[in-house]
């Protein structure tokens, strides 16, 4: 007898992960004290959580606190210091019960998406863009609408591609800055795409995981550009804590209730140590800033080398730590290319295939989160490697 398997089972696999385990093995394999593998695959701040998180959730261990479930939108103490983030990042006033405390960005797309859509609503994004996107779409049986865009738009959507849509979407993804480009939608773009979502009543998402990790124009929140967009955040990257797996969703006033139900049947709560430490986070923006300025010194480094390696077309990122690099005249196969890379200058990279089904295979992803010196040597065994 064979058991019928849901629609969920045909999630396609995150291929970075494929491309970690190649470096992993590759390192292995090298001998000890040797040269080693350069992570450029890796999409995550190689610096744990700041001191000051760190000696929150240390004395919260030690407190006799039992740190059972939390409410289902979180500590009200975190929360107020989200919404106070806003005043202080955004000068925007965002009161505290639109704030869901999340098991991530990625506990909070599925919230987001059961709340505003239903199974067969179209769902706009660019692409190339960050696969779980389309995944956890499909898995909940909505269709994903990619929006083919390039270096003409900086690999961002507008409001031209939009309108060639027919029918409309349901809802539209916007990230910025995005991954894999790192480039941005600046604030008069997003204005204009907010204000075409609410005109045709398209419920906007818009993941803003990586502000703060910006470098040249300032950021934008769509919950300063339509009551009806859906903010997501997340403490993983500019706060640098991925494996606490907390981050937020700023909800829309129709939204609240529907996704405080949804979160209090699917995660209970996001975890009550991570909340502790989250909440301490805020107050280390002189740590935060250092690893910005770090990023923002290898984003200029490499911008600067790898056109001279031979890899001249390159995203125009202006945040995450990504740069999108058009291999076109190297390459038909950016698989084989990055494993080619891999084994033969030890860099590892991640093929577009995975962010983008149509064209990512003339693509390939580099992350430059890892150590300062890293980017540089990876920018050297790469001039001369061809
Ligand atoms: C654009 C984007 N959104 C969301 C996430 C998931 O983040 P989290 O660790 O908060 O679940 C990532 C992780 O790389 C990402 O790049």
């Amino acid at each position: 007898m064979t058991l019928k398997i849901g629609r969920g089972a045909a999630a396609p696999p995150f291929l970075v992960m494929d491309v970690i385990a190649a470096a992993n093995a590759r390192q292995a394999a090298l001998p000890p004290g040797g040269p080693k593998v350069i992570r450029m695959e890796v999409g995550q701040p190689g610096t744990g959580a700041p001191a000051g998180a760190l000696a929150a959730a240390r004395a919260a261990l030690g407190s006799g606190d039992p740190l059972g479930y939390t409410e289902a939108f979180g500590r009200r103490s975190l929360r107020e210091r989200i919404a106070a983030h806003y005043r202080d990042w955004y000068d925007l006033a965002v009161p505290v019960d639109r704030v869901a405390v999340t098991v991530g960005a990625s506990g909070g797309f599925p919230l987001a998406f059961l709340a505003a859509f239903d199974p067969g609503d179209r769902v706009a994004l660019a692409a190339p863009f960050y696969p779980p996107y389309v995944n956890i779409l499909s898995a909940l049986g909505m269709t994903p609408v990619a929006l083919e865009v390039g270096p003409e738009t900086r690999f961002q959507p507008n409001v031209a591609a939009l309108d060639r849509l027919d029918p409309p979407p349901d809802g539209l993804i916007v990230a910025s800055p995005c991954n894999p480009a790192g480039t941005m939608l600046h604030l008069d773009e997003l204005t204009e795409i907010a204000a075409w979502c609410d005109r045709r009543g398209v419920r906007l998402i818009s993941d803003e995981i990586y502000h703060g990790l910006h470098y040249d124009s300032p950021i934008a929140t769509a919950a300063a550009l339509s009551p009806h967009a859906v903010v997501v955040n997340s403490f993983s990257k500019y706060f640098s804590m991925t494996g606490w797996r907390i981050g937020w969703l700023l909800l829309p006033e129709d939204l609240v209730r529907p996704v405080e139900c949804l979160a209090q049947n699917l995660f209970i709560s996001a975890p009550h140590i991570s909340q502790i430490a989250a909440e301490a986070a805020f107050e280390c923006g002189v740590e935060l800033e250092g690893n910005v300025a770090r990023y923002r010194r290898s984003r200029d480094l490499l911008l600067r080398e790898l056109p001279r390696a031979g890899f001249d077309r390159l995203s125009p990122a202006e945040g995450a730590f990504y740069l999108f690099a058009d291999i076109t005249e190297r390459s038909n196969d950016s698989v084989a290319f990055c494993a080619r890379m891999l084994a033969e200058v030890g860099v590892a990279a991640t093929p577009g295939v995975d962010f983008d089904r149509t064209r990512g295979n003339r693509f390939v992803r580099f992350s430059y989160c890892g150590p300062e010196g890293d980017m540089a040597e990876a920018a050297e065994r790469l001039r001369g490697w061809r």
